[in-house]
């Protein structure tokens, strides 16, 4: 990780104010087919990491039972709780939460996991440690749309801010995701520097899904 995970806060707590004013086209392309892909069931709890100020988790939160948006920076989640205030969205719940310590209560179900664009603040080996976390809630799916290399890294390019940002490449991100028991079953290439990849867990749920002991630290 680039910055600590107390500046990455203080850094996204600063421009909370602005930040849905200042999104991309590729960025709201991005966020809309991880939207699409997570695609609850009506009594399905979401888990959303990296929530920011909701944009995941409260498009998601009509169409599921509840939402879990877990983020480290207070300002963006005061955005994403006014925002579910204002739209009547009572199952939204906005608490901190780090990638590799989502602050999940052990026997809490969870049925698909999301993150949009934010998964590049870590460095490799910790963004192996957040899709390991992710896989031991037991949920059957995780979609995760984020800044991702499928050529050669272009620091010139938009999206990439060397001083910040630790994008993995498409193919380290899938290999994660199948080492931990998924299946991947589409990646989306929004950009060359924009992937969404949907993880399906592969064979008895229930097996790997022993809450406790897969997620109790
Ligand atoms: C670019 S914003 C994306 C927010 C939202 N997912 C969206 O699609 O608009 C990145 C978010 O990741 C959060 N973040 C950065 N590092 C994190 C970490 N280690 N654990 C959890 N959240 C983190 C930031 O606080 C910020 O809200």
């Amino acid at each position: 990780m680039k910055k600590t995970v107390e500046e990455h806060a203080a850094r996204f707590s600063e421009k909370a104010a602005e930040y849905d004013d200042s999104k991309s086209d590729e960025y709201h392309a991005c966020a809309s087919l991880v939207v699409d892909y997570a695609d609850p069931d009506s009594d399905d709890v979401v888990l959303d990491l990296g929530a920011g100020t909701g944009a995941i988790a409260l498009a998601l939160a009509p169409h599921a039972e509840r939402v879990l948006a877990r983020d480290i920076s207070e300002g963006m989640m005061e955005e994403g709780r006014r925002k579910a205030d204002e739209r009547g969205l009572a199952n939204v719940e906005f608490a901190y939460g780090e990638f590799r310590e989502p602050e999940v209560d052990s026997d809490q179900p969870i049925d698909i996991v999301t993150s949009n664009f934010a998964l590049h603040h870590l460095a490799d080996d910790e963004k192996r440690e957040a899709i390991r976390e992710m896989a031991a809630t037991g949920a059957r799916r995780i979609v995760l749309g984020d800044v991702a290399f499928f050529e050669e890294p272009d620091p010139d390019a938009p999206f990439y801010g060397p001083e910040v940002d630790d994008p993995a490449t498409v193919g380290t991100l899938v290999e994660a995701f199948t080492d931990e028991g998924f299946a991947v079953t589409a990646v989306e290439r929004v950009h060359d520097q924009v992937a969404v990849i949907v993880a399906e867990r592969l064979g008895d749920r229930g097996e790997d899904a022993e809450r406790g002991t897969a997620r109790s630290r």
